[in-house]
C-alpha cells in the first residue's frame, strides 16, 4: 500500500474513486470547484449519510472524472478525534477495495478536524489506510489474489499557513508505522512451527544496516553469562532460545533506552501445560518481542531521524518455546538467574517472567539505559482486570508511567497503571529460593505478581513492565483492527521514544513544506 500526498486542484481529478468524510450539518464535503456540482447533487438526494462510519457511495454522470464518489460518515465535528478519523480512514480503504479500485484520492478538509492538530489528523488517517489494508495471508494452495486499492492520494484542503506541511509529516509518520504494525501483525499471526526463536531472529537480523546493529546471542552465550532462568524454560524445547539485540545509536545520543519483549513463540504451560482448548492462541505469546520487532522496523525506515535530542534506543528480546519434554524443567525446580537471584519454579507455565529475568538482567547491566521499558503477554489475569482494549502499565518509577500512559494516549495504543508496592514484592518470596516465580494461593493480584517478580531483575533503573496479554489479541473487530494480531504496542513505543526526543512534542513541530506536483 503506498500513500502520497497531492496538491488540492480545482480540475476534476482523473482518478477513478474520490472518497471524503461527510459531517453532519449542512455543509457538504468540499472535494474542489471541479466536483462540487456533484457533490452538491449527491447530497440533494438525501442518501449522503452523514452518521459515524456510515458509507454512502455515488456514481456521478461526468464526462471525465471520478465513476464513483465515496462518503464515509464522521458525525458531528464536534466529536471527532484521532481514533474516530483512523477509523473513518480504514473504512474508506476497504470500501475502496470493495469497489476494485487500484488508485483512489481521499479529500481531507482542516474545517472538519479544527480541534486537532493537522500533524495528529495526517497520522491517524495514514494509519487508519495502512491498517484497514491489513489482511493475513495464511499459506494457502492457491496464491493470494492481487491487492486493491493499493494506492491511495491523500488532498489536503484549507487550514492555516503549515497545516499542509503538519499534515504531510503526520502522513509521513502515520504511513511508517502503519507499515511497522503491519509487519508485527503478520510475524505475530504466523503459526509456531513457522515462527520459531530462529525465525524471529531473523526478521531481527533484516533490520542489520547503517541505522540498526543487530546481534544474536546463542544458547551457549547464554551459559557462559549465567542466563539460567532464560535457559530453564528452553530445556524442553528442541528449537534453540535466542537473546536477540536491536542496538539504534545516533550521534549525539545523551540518553540510552532499552525496550525488551516477550518473544514466546509457543507457550504450552510446558511441565504445568495448559488446557488444550485454545492452546492454539499461545503463538501469540511472543507478541511483546513482536512489538519491539516493530519499533525496529520504523527505526530503520527513519521514525527517530528528525529527533531534536537523539536517544539510543537498544531492543532485547529473549526468544524460546515453552515445551513439556523428559528434560524439560519441573515444577520446584531452582535457577540461578544471570544477576544471582534464586529462583523457586513453582509452575512452569510462568515462564515470561523467567526469560524476562535474564533479559533484563542483562540489558540494565549491559547498557546502563536511563529507562527500561518491558512488554509481556505475561498473564491472563490482566485480561480479566482490563479487558482488551487497554494494556496494564506498573514500575517503579511514576513519572516514567505518567509518560507512558501519555504516550498510549497519543498513539491510541492505551495503557492504564496497575499498583506494584512492596507488599506485591514480599509476595514473592520463596522458602526454598528468594523468590518464586508464583505467588501462594489466596493472593490473586496474578498481573501484578508477574510486575513484582519482574521488579528483581532491574535494580535501579527506572523501569515499566507493560502487560499486553489482552491488548495483543482477541479484541472484537474495529475497521482498522479485523482479527488476530493487534500489533499492539509499537505505535505506543513509538509514540513514547519520540516524546522523549521531542521536548516540545510532534504538534510544536515547523514543518518544511514542499510536496511533488503529480499527475492525477
Ligand atoms: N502466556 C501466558 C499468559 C497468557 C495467558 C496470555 C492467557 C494470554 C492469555 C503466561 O505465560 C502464563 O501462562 N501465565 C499464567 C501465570 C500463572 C501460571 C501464574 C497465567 O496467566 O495463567
Ligand atoms: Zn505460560
Ligand atoms: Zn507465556
Amino acid at each position: 500500500m503506498k500513500i502520497r500526498c497531492t496538491a488540492p486542484k480545482d480540475t476534476v481529478p482523473k482518478t477513478e474513486l474520490v472518497a471524503s468524510f461527510a459531517f453532519s450539518g449542512s455543509r457538504a464535503p468540499d472535494l474542489g470547484k471541479g466536483l462540487k456540482p456533484a457533490v452538491d447533487k449527491a447530497k440533494k438526494t438525501g442518501d449522503l449519510s452523514q452518521s459515524f462510519r456510515k458509507v454512502s457511495l455515488f456514481h456521478p454522470d461526468l464526462k471525465a472524472g471520478p465513476k464513483r464518489l465515496l462518503f464515509v460518515g464522521g458525525g458531528k465535528r464536534s466529536d471527532v478525534d484521532a481514533e474516530r478519523l483512523r477509523r473513518m480512514a480504514a473504512v474508506v480503504q476497504q470500501q475502496a477495495e470493495d469497489t476494485g479500485v487500484g488508485r483512489f484520492q481521499l479529500v481531507v478538509h482542516a474545517e472538519d478536524h479544527k480541534g486537532i492538530d493537522a500533524f495528529r489528523v495526517g497520522r491517524a488517517i495514514a494509519e487508519g489506510l495502512m491498517l484497514g489494508s491489513y489482511r493475513y495471508e495464511p499459506p494457502r494452495k492457491e496464491s493470494p489474489k492481487p491487492r486493491k486499492a493499493t494506492n491511495a492520494d491523500l488532498v489536503y484542503r484549507g487550514g492555516e499557513s503549515g497545516d499542509r506541511a503538519a499534515f504531510e509529516a503526520g502522513v509521513a509518520l502515520g504511513t511508517k508505522l502503519g507499515e511497522a504494525v503491519n509487519f508485527t501483525r503478520d510475524v505475530e499471526n504466523k503459526a509456531g512451527n513457522l515462527m520459531t526463536p530462529t525465525d524471529m531472529a531473523n526478521h531481527a537480523k533484516d533490520f542489520h544496516g547503517s541505522k540498526v546493529k543487530v546481534k544474536v546471542l546463542e544458547e551457549k552465550d547464554m551459559q557462559r553469562l549465567g542466563m539460567n532462568a532464560l535457559l530453564g524454560v528452553s530445556r524442553g524445547s528442541v528449537q534453540p532460545a535466542k537473546l536477540i539485540l536491536m542496538d539504534y545509536a545516533p550521534k549525539g545520543a545523551t540518553r540510552t533506552i532499552c525496550c525488551v519483549g516477550k518473544g514466546l513463540t509457543f507457550d504450552s504451560g510446558g511441565i504445568s501445560i495448559k488446557p488444550s482448548s485454545r492452546m492454539d492462541e499461545m503463538r501469540y505469546d511472543m507478541c511483546g518481542g513482536g512489538a519491539v520487532l516493530g519499533l525496529f522496523h520504523a527505526v530503520s525506515n527513519g521514525l527517530l531521524d528528525d529527533l531534536e535530542e537523539p536517544v539510543r534506543v537498544v531492543g532485547v528480546i529473549p526468544s524460546s518455546e515453552n515445551m513439556p519434554d523428559a528434560d524439560a524443567q519441573k515444577p520446584g525446580d531452582i535457577v540461578r538467574a544471570m544477576n544471582g537471584t534464586t529462583i523457586e519454579v513453582l509452575n512452569t507455565d510462568a515462564e515470561g517472567r523467567l526469560i524476562l529475568a535474564d533479559a533484563l538482567s542483562y540489558a540494565v547491566k549491559t547498557y546502563e539505559p536511563d529507562y527500561c521499558v518491558d512488554l509481556a503477554t505475561l498473564t491472563g489475569a490482566v485480561i480479566v482486570a482490563l479487558g482488551h482494549e487497554v494494556a496494564a502499565v506498573m514500575g517503579n518509577d511514576d513519572a516514567l508511567i505518567d509518560e507512558l500512559i501519555a504516550a498510549g494516549r497519543d498513539a491510541d495504543d492505551q495503557v492504564w497503571e496497575l499498583p506494584l508496592w512492596d507488599v506485591h514484592r514480599e509476595q514473592c518470596k520463596s522458602k526454598f529460593a528468594d523468590i518464586a516465580n508464583i505467588n501462594g494461593a489466596g493472593h490473586g493480584n496474578g498481573s501484578i505478581n508477574g510486575g513484582a517478580f519482574l521488579s528483581y531483575f532491574v535494580g535501579d533503573t527506572s523501569w515499566a513492565h507493560i502487560d499486553i496479554a489482552g491488548t495483543a489479541w482477541g479484541q472484537k473487530p474495529k475497521d482498522h483492527y479485523r482479527t488476530g494480531a493487534s500489533g499492539a504496542g509499537v505505535r505506543l513505543l513509538a509514540s513514547w521514544v519520540r516524546s522523549l526526543g521531542t521536548p516540545g512534542g510532534d504538534d510544536d513541530y515547523e514543518y518544511e513544506y514542499e510536496y511533488e506536483d503529480v499527475e492525477e
